[in-house]
């Protein structure tokens, strides 16, 4: 059964880079919202899962929905997950409503993937969707040093219309805590997706 059609629904792709926690606060912000979610997650991302928040996913799509709001105490009711090959998901085509889309994190080979075009895998499929039918795609890169190659990508996708929001949080809230650390790129993030997000701190305010 599909997502209502009503409801805004976003695509979230986790990949491997450091930094799987802003991806998880992330999916359990825009599930607070009543926002349905399209989650895909490379293999990579489900090994960082578990080496960065002790997240041991099951294989299984279905079970890793549910997995994923145990561990983020929300309901999986707005939540669908599908297999790195599952060409019948409505992340793979151009025709489903679907208008946004975030990277988060954003591994080097996943943003090499993207920047070329390669869709073997649904992450870089739905990723090529979102670019080739001019909806909004957010990447959140995350390597250091950065190569020009990686600068070469990030270039070439920002100049497609991508948003580039490198997990690069700043420090002039002072921060007492990761999680706050998280919660500021996360609501970077939400601004981007036009989303509420009234309980952010903002500069100035
Ligand atoms: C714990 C851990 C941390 C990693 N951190 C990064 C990182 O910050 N950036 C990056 O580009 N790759 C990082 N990698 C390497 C990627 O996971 C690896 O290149 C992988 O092939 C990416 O695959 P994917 O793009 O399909 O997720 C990390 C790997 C592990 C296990």
């Amino acid at each position: 059964m599909g997502h209502s059609t009503k409801k805004k629904q976003i695509i979230i792709a986790m990949t491997g880079a450091s930094g799987a926690a802003y991806g998880l606060r992330l999916i359990q912000k825009l599930l607070s919202k009543d926002i349905c979610l399209h989650i895909l997650l490379s293999d990579a991302a489900r090994i960082v899962l578990k080496q960065e928040c002790d997240v041991l996913l099951p294989e299984s799509a279905k079970e890793t929905a549910i997995a994923l709001a145990q561990h983020l105490e929300c309901s999986s009711e707005n939540i669908r997950c599908y297999d790195k090959y599952d060409w019948f998901s409505p992340a793979a085509s151009g025709s489903s409503n679907i208008q946004q889309m975030v990277v988060i994190p954003c591994s080097m080979g996943t943003l090499a993937g993207i920047a070329n075009g390669m869709s073997d895998q649904l992450i870089e499929r739905a990723a090529d969707v979102m670019i080739k039918e001019r909806k909004q795609l957010i990447l959140m890169p995350r390597e250091t040093p950065l190569s020009a190659i990686h600068l070469e990508h990030m270039l070439k996708l920002s100049r497609l219309g991508v948003d580039i929001i490198p997990a690069m949080p700043g420090f002039y809230h002072r921060p007492e805590s990761i999680s706050e650390l998280i919660d500021f790129m996360v609501s970077r993030i939400l601004d981007h997706l036009h989303v509420d997000n009234t309980e952010a701190k903002r500069w100035g305010e």
